[in-house]
């Protein structure tokens, strides 16, 4: 028989689920190490079908429910998502046994107030990634076309932008010897939806 011995106690209700998914988040921007640091983001493509990659966790605002990286303008994602801003967001975190699946829309940033003084702390070796000359995705003759490239003639701030989720759904899942359990939130123009869901 199952108990519900083994669960950590703010897993019992889903008011408390929901503030340790926040929680977690915003604890993995800055844990460098923390699993939730490099998500994978989905996009979908002009044909409607999905692309996914990883990406860095820069920034998550539980109270506007807003998670953010940075990508290149030039790139496959940013190109998707002015088409389509629907996209999504998995995170898995072995040792706690989670996993966090939102969805939401994008609001993209760029050449901002905000943007500018991201860029101006940025360290030159993360700056240099947006100074290349070939545009990410390109195909290139050789392996090492864009490394040559590096040292590109533009500054690298005009390609530099940030992607904002606004979320709209998270799929929870605590998978636990003594039973899993998954919880679905949601939130509307009318309000917020909660409920356990069967794992
Ligand atoms: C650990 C890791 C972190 C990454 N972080 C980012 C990131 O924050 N932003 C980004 O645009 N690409 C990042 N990438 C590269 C993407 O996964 C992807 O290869 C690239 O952005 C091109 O994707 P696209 O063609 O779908 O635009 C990261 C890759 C890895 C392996």
């Amino acid at each position: 028989m199952k108990t519900s011995g083994s669960y950590p106690p703010q897993y019992d209700q889903l008011s408390t689920i929901e503030q340790s998914i926040w929680d977690r988040l915003s604890n993995s921007v800055v844990d460098r190490h923390c699993p939730g640091h490099t998500p994978t983001f989905g996009s979908l493509a002009k044909d409607g079908s999905p692309r996914l990659r990883t990406v860095v966790l820069r920034g998550c605002d539980a109270d506007q429910r807003r998670l953010t990286f940075h990508t290149d303008q030039r790139s496959r994602k940013w190109q998707q998502l002015q088409s389509d801003p629907r996209a999504s967001m998995h995170f898995y975190f072995p040792k706690a046994k989670l996993q966090y699946r939102l969805q939401g829309s994008v609001m993209l940033e760029r050449a901002t107030e905000r943007t500018q003084q991201i860029w101006q702390r940025m360290d030159h070796s993360a700056q240099d990634c947006y100074r290349v000359k070939t545009a990410p995705g390109t195909f290139v003759p050789e392996p090492t076309s864009r490394a040559v490239d590096t040292a590109g003639d533009h500054d690298g701030y005009r390609d530099f932008t940030r992607v904002h989720l606004r979320v709209t759904t998270i799929d929870w899942l605590f998978l636990s010897a003594a039973g899993h359990r998954r919880a679905h939130f949601a939130w509307t123009e009318s309000g917020q939806e909660q409920s356990w869901v069967a794992p």
